[in-house]
């Protein structure tokens, strides 16, 4: 085989992608489950958010990204998207690789609460991905599109009172008999403390964790350096400083052009 030259330095690194910043939410858990892997990060900050958008639009983006990815030496590609996760996870299985998904890992987690509530963006609730998932295991299941958060996340919002408002109106309608609630959305862990300051008690699932977890069991360990290289369509300065509010240090973060994908 041909020895492949990179723009970066990374050894067999594990791409990650989403819309926006909400995918470091995985990728930080990643990071945690595998240390010294490399990975690359690639947020469609140009195009978020995804969830408004019709399905073969966003099946076109993933296997858009999921290409370039390739191309810059992943070997395996984490969805860290549920939108793109319940869309588009069909098409990516045809590329070879491994590739992970955010929504079986949250599914599984759930696994123990008998009444589970979902809130994700509208194409995720509408692809009823996530429903179909948990009544086959016997369980009752609510459901609401919630899209609002992905802007606030976007804008930096959250812990704005703008957060909050936007909150109380999404859970007023929240069954009372709820025992957990999946937040099918990995921009929505960063509203956490938020939403479980308006409803203590409800248990709040994420994908963050199970799905590091899901990854580390089966992919080997790796000689990398637990270097990260982020892509945007965006505007990098900008993602480099929301990265930043988030805890995350995005060190070597570079544009890419959508032509380019
Ligand atoms: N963070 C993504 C998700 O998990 C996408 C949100 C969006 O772009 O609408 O669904």
């Amino acid at each position: 085989m041909n020895e492949r030259h990179f723009d970066h330095q990374l050894s067999r690194p594990i791409g990650v992608f989403d819309s926006g910043v909400g995918g470091l939410t995985v990728l930080e858990a990643l990071r945690r489950a595998l240390p010294g892997r490399d990975f690359l990060y690639f947020g469609d900050t140009a195009r978020v958010p995804y969830g408004s958008k019709p399905p073969e639009l966003v099946r076109r983006f993933a296997w858009e990204i999921s290409g370039f990815l390739l191309r810059q030496g992943a070997v395996a590609l984490v969805v860290a998207c549920n939108t793109a996760s319940s869309l588009a996870l069909a098409d990516l299985a045809r590329l070879g690789v491994p590739v992970y998904d955010v929504i079986d890992p949250a599914v599984a987690e759930a696994g123990r609460y008998r009444h589970v509530g979902v809130i994700g963006t509208r194409a995720t609730v509408a692809s009823r991905a996530y429903q179909r998932r948990l009544e086959a295991r016997g369980q009752r299941v609510w459901a609401l599109a919630t899209p609002l958060f992905v802007p606030i996340v976007e804008e930096g919002l959250w812990s704005d009172g703008v957060a909050e408002l936007v909150a109380r109106h999404y859970l007023e309608g929240t069954p009372e008999d709820l025992d957990a609630l999946i937040l099918g959305c990995t921009h929505y862990p960063y509203l956490k403390p938020l939403l479980q300051r308006l409803r203590p008690g409800l248990a709040l699932i994420d994908s963050a964790e199970p799905t590091a977890r899901a990854v580390g069991r089966s992919l080997p360990a790796e000689p990398g350096r637990g270097l990260v290289v982020h892509y945007v369509t965006g505007d990098p300065e900008a993602y480099r400083a929301l990265a930043a509010r988030l805890g995350v240090q995005a060190g070597d973060v570079r544009k890419v052009e959508l032509g380019a994908l």
